[in-house]
Formats: structure tokens, C-alpha cells, sequence
């Protein structure tokens, strides 16, 4: 499969059939354009704004089922998405793979104040592989538990601080998963955020796990 960077925690997975979008908040990347792209999934951590971003656009366009949380799908399935509402810790059989709703620590409403059910992280097994995309979480134990049951192939954290772990935080949690290989989001794309990317790289090498910056729009294999 294709893992792309699309910026700040959005994600675009390419796998043998289908084309999976993860928080698409798509303003600060100006070259990638989802009217061109097949989509078929949109998977969504929490309502926030930088995560929602054109979700609920994107599934009107394209017919893309938009997968969240049972609160925010229902809000969402209002406004006109396709939507599949889920809760924490079952897994989730779809055409490309399984995922799982785990838990984050952090809020989650939309932007006039709905509550929108658990923030989340997500646990996808595709083609043999084990991703993890965190959300926007603080560090917690929870993710010493993923570990003991899964085998994490990537794992995609935030690093940016102010309102999710920072990158010391990020590196124990790296360490905690026992990740192979970790993509570091969630920093940069505004002040509040900016963070040393380059000083995470040096601090989870040391950890012996394999860090694995990406510019807007660069890809990996895996
Ligand atoms: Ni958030
Ligand atoms: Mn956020």
C-alpha cells in the first residue's frame, strides 16, 4: 500500500482497491485536489475543524463513506454524508482491511459547539500490515495495552504540542508502541505548533525506531 502525507494529520492510503482518506482538513495543501482522486473511505478521529476539514464534502462528491465515531456520523449523515457510525474497541471488517476506534485523550465537538462523541485514535490491519494514527491524544498508558496486543507497523503521532502531546511525549509514546516506524503530524501548520522536527528524529532513533518525516504530499511504501 501508498501511505501520503497530505498535512497537518491528514493521510491518503492507497491500497490494491481503494483509495482511504484519514482527517481530511485539506486548506494549508494547495496541490492536492480531491476532486480528482477516487476516494472511497474518509476515516475521521474527532469533529474538530482541522480533522472534519471537507469530510462531509468529500463524501457528498464522491459518494465516499464517511466513518466516525456514532455521534459525529450522525451530525455529519444530517448535513447530507454517507456516513457508517462507529464506537470504541470493535473492529471494523471493510473491502480493504480492519479497523478499530481507540480511545484519545483530548475533546471532540464541531464548530457551533455539538458534542461529538469520543475523540479517537485509529487502528487499521490492511494487507497484513498494523497502522495507528493517534488523532490528536496526549500521551497515556493506553497505548502500552495497543502494544501488548498488536504488532504496529506505522504509527502516525502528533508532535506539535499546545493541544495534543508534544514530541517528548510522542517519543515515549513511540516508544510505548513499540512502533517500527513513526510518522510525526500535527505540527507546523500553524504558531501554536511549531515544533523541531528534526530534534523528534534524533530522539526516537534512539529508541531504535525509524522515524519517517514527510513533506506535504511525499509517499512511503509499506
Ligand atoms: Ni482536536
Ligand atoms: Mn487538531
Amino acid at each position: 500500500m501508498k501511505v501520503r502525507y497530505l498535512g497537518h494529520s491528514a493521510f491518503r492510503i492507497e491500497t490494491a482497491g481503494e483509495v482511504i482518506l484519514i482527517d481530511p482538513f485539506l486548506a494549508p495543501n494547495k496541490e492536492y485536489d480531491f476532486k480528482n482522486d477516487n476516494i472511497s473511505y474518509i476515516l475521521v478521529t474527532h469533529a474538530h475543524s482541522d480533522h472534519l476539514g471537507s469530510a462531509v464534502e468529500i463524501s457528498k462528491l464522491k459518494g465516499a463513506k464517511l466513518i466516525g465515531i456514532f455521534e459525529l456520523a450522525n451530525y455529519c449523515a444530517r448535513i447530507g454524508a454517507n456516513t457508517v457510525g462507529v464506537n470504541l474497541g470493535g473492529w471494523i471488517n471493510l473491502p480493504f482491511g480492519k479497523i478499530m476506534f481507540t480511545p484519545a485523550f483530548h475533546s471532540s465537538s464541531f464548530a457551533d459547539g455539538t458534542y461529538a462523541g469520543a475523540p479517537c485514535g485509529i487502528l487499521m490491519k490492511i494487507e497484513g500490515k498494523t497502522l495507528f494514527h493517534a488523532g490528536d491524544s496526549a500521551l497515556t498508558q493506553e497505548y502500552k495495552t495497543l502494544a501488548e496486543l498488536y504488532d504496529i507497523d506505522l504509527a502516525m503521532l502528533p508532535i506539535g504540542g499546545f493541544f495534543t502531546m508534544g514530541s517528548a511525549e510522542a517519543i515515549v509514546t513511540a516508544k510505548w508502541l513499540s512502533a517500527k516506524q513513526v510518522i510525526p503530524m500535527h505540527y507546523n501548520t500553524f504558531d501554536l505548533i511549531k515544533t523541531d522536527v528534526e530534534a523528534f528524529e534524533e530522539g526516537i532513533k534512539r529508541e531504535g525506531i525509524t522515524p519517517c518525516a514527510l513533506c506535504y504530499n511525499e509517499e512511503i511504501d509499506l
